[in-house]
């Protein structure tokens, strides 16, 4: 029997869960917004609808909310959505939250105004679906962390690092509108280092 919607929402890695709940449960950081939004917020609109996957404690979210967009934010770790909660809640900053594998559990098709992933890995099958679920004339934010780097912020297992200029392939499908990727050129001890940012329009119906 296929499964259902509530089934299907139920549906995730509960050894990926678990591991982030950890890392969560010890949190007490403040939420950030990433530099690939701060940076380019000129780009942004003051309505639509928008999506955070992988959106931890949710900074991106409440600042695409803050900014007029409805926005949806979704992350595999129940204690980080309820961390974000709380936030919203007490800030008055409506964001709508879902605790959900986004690997086993997909956006829809043309759906959203706006997506951003901040510091998570897609693998580029994942790259097609952020697409399709743009409508025409999306913007997709992306920012994460690259192999070649300078420090040891971010994952340790290089898998789960872009290769060089990695994040350009995934997304060349869509109208590149900002990318950069800085390596280990020049003065290391400044510039944007360890990380790509990219975003991108989807141009076509
Ligand atoms: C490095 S954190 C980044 C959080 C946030 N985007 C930021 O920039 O602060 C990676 C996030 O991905 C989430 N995550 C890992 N696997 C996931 C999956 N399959 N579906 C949804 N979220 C996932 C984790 O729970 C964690 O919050």
């Amino acid at each position: 029997m296929p499964p259902n919607d509530s089934n299907l929402s139920n549906q995730l890695n509960l050894q990926e869960q678990q591991r982030w709940n950890k890392r969560y449960s010890k949190n007490n950081k403040d939420p950030k917004v990433a530099k690939v939004l701060l940076e380019n917020q000129h780009l942004l609109s003051s309505q639509g609808e928008a999506l955070e996957i992988a959106c931890g404690m949710g900074g991106n979210a409440l600042f695409l909310a803050k900014h007029g967009y409805d926005v949806t934010a979704w992350d595999i770790s129940d204690v980080a959505i309820g961390q974000l909660d709380i936030i919203s809640q007490k800030s008055g900053i409506k964001v709508t939250t879902e605790v959900r594998d986004i690997i086993a559990n997909p956006p829809p098709v043309k759906c959203f105004d706006l997506i951003v992933v901040s510091r998570f890995f897609l693998e580029q099958e994942m790259s097609v679906v952020l697409i399709n679920a743009l409508k025409p004339g999306g913007l997709l934010f992306y920012q994460t962390f690259t192999q070649t780097k300078v420090t040891e912020i971010g994952p340790s297992n290089p898998e789960f690092r872009m290769h060089d200029n990695q994040l350009l392939q995934n997304f060349n499908k869509l109208q590149i509108l900002v990318y950069r990727e800085e390596g280990i050129v020049g003065d290391i001890s400044q510039g944007f280092r360890d990380e790509a940012m990219l975003v991108g329009q989807k141009v076509e119906q």
